[in-house]
């Protein structure tokens, strides 16, 4: 297995070019199951989340081209419809080909995803949804088993959570359904925009993009023809380096970035010190010696992502002052915590919410990686540490970030990728 062996450097500067977004690729590579075309998808990142995916879809019969900067997926002589454990085990947005799927032919299984180390990540408003729409849902021996023979029809679906996912599952099969449903309480992230922007390219009508309720103009079991397009960029990885800049005092530009998708991202940055210049595709950011202390509480878009979470946390480790950091989405989400506890942290643990009192310099050492975001908070970590930082268990930040050690290789950082 791979580890990344990170020691601390003076300065880092330069520019890093964001990837495509891997939560706007995974619903973007299902939804090729609802095309009468061959589709070419543009910015994919290079990342092991991706690669499975193309691979279930390969093995259903999809036809699957990994170029590096186009990627062509034709589903149009896809035969199977059952997603089976041994992939979806290794990762649990496979459910996204329930609802394509189940929409295009009239039956699907797909294994039970089960949880993962950040919480139970139940799938229950998804069955619930589909099962509105006339869809029959057992479990059975671990695989979901759905039918719905005559079609799906169209409804009113009001999610009592707000599920990025699901509302990405519930979207694609509502695209062939028979009839018009409307979403109450939709996810409005900016991967679930682009996905709506695209099926509504492509003749599926749908109102209400961005906002939370969505109407989907269903085309009565009729596939679509869907254009080239491009994924639109990280905002995850793109917060995941600006807390990089802001963590070692570095002055770095991030490139084909967007930085109308990081409001809440770049806010609290401020709050904390920094200051940026931003053009259309680029952010600058000026950190500032002194790195103030932070209130954060987790919620869905545009409020402040989860997905940020852990590397803030290891940014507050440097704040001068107590910071309170309170997880809101996900039951078990600060397995990085007892990792940079063992390296000097000051951290204390009270349910749902962590008080890291800052200032405390963090000696290296050997640390595991435990979940993709909490990978890249140990990473931030090792670059202000005294000595050496080896990260392990890496396969986990490999899921979700393309090239990292690269990208921080090229604005000066001492990090190497070494086999155990
Ligand atoms: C997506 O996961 C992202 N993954 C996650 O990113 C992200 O953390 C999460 O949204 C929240 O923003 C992808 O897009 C592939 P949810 P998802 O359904 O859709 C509960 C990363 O690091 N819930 O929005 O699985 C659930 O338990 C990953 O890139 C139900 O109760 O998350 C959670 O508390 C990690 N029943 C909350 O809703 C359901 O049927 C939000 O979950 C579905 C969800």
């Amino acid at each position: 297995m791979d580890y990344l062996q990170i020691k601390r450097v003076n300065s880092l500067n330069g520019n890093i070019k964001i990837s495509g977004a891997k939560n706007a690729s995974l619903p973007l590579i299902a939804m090729t199951i609802l095309a009468t075309n061959s589709v070419s998808i543009k910015n994919l990142p290079h990342v092991a989340d991706i690669n499975t995916l193309l691979k279930l879809l390969s093995n259903l019969g999809a036809k699957c081209n990994r170029g590096s900067d186009t990627t062509t997926v034709d589903t149009t002589s896809l035969t199977q419809t059952k997603a089976t454990y041994d992939i979806v085990k290794t990762m649990r947005a496979s459910i996204l080909v329930l609802g394509p799927i189940l929409a295009r032919f009239g039956h699907c299984e797909v294994s039970l995803p089960g949880g993962c180390a950040i919480g139970q990540r139940p799938i229950d408003l998804h069955l619930k949804a589909l099962e509105q729409m006339g869809a029959k849902i057992d479990i059975k021996a671990g695989y979901i088993e759905a039918t719905a023979p005559n079609g799906l029809k169209g409804c009113d679906i009001i999610f009592d959570k707000i599920t990025v996912t699901g509302t990405a599952n519930i979207v694609m099969a509502a695209a062939l359904a028979n009839g018009n449903t409307i979403i109450t309480n939709a996810a409005r992230e900016p991967e679930v925009v682009q996905l709506c922007e695209i099926l509504n390219a492509s003749g599926v009508k749908i109102d209400g993009i961005g906002t939370a309720v969505l109407t989907i103009h269903g085309t009565s079991g009729k596939l679509i023809n869907i254009d080239e397009f491009s994924v639109i960029p990280d905002r995850i990885e793109a917060g995941t380096y600006l807390c990089a800049g802001a963590i070692t005092r570095a002055e770095l530009t991030l490139t084909n970035v967007n930085a109308s998708h990081l409001g809440a991202v770049l806010s609290k940055l401020e709050e904390m010190g920094s200051t940026f210049t931003i053009t259309d595709d680029t952010i600058t950011i000026h950190p500032s010696d002194l790195i103030k202390p932070v209130k954060i509480v987790t919620q869905e878009y545009p409020a402040f992502p989860t997905d940020m979470q852990a590397q803030f946390l290891a940014l507050a480790t440097q704040a001068n002052g107590t910071s309170i950091i309170e997880e809101k989405l996900f039951e078990n989400r600060f397995m990085h915590v007892s990792e940079l506890q063992r390296m000097g942290a000051d951290i204390s643990l009270n349910g749902h919410v962590a008080t890291v009192n800052g200032g405390t310099k963090l000696s290296g050492t050997d640390v595991m990686a435990t979940d993709l975001r909490a990978s890249s908070a140990l990473v931030l970590a090792g670059l202000v540490a005294d000595g050496t930082t080896d990260v392990h268990r890496i396969y986990h930040l490999d899921r979700g970030y393309d090239s990292l050690e690269v990208k921080l290789q090229n604005v000066g950082a001492d990090i190497q990728r070494l086999k155990e």
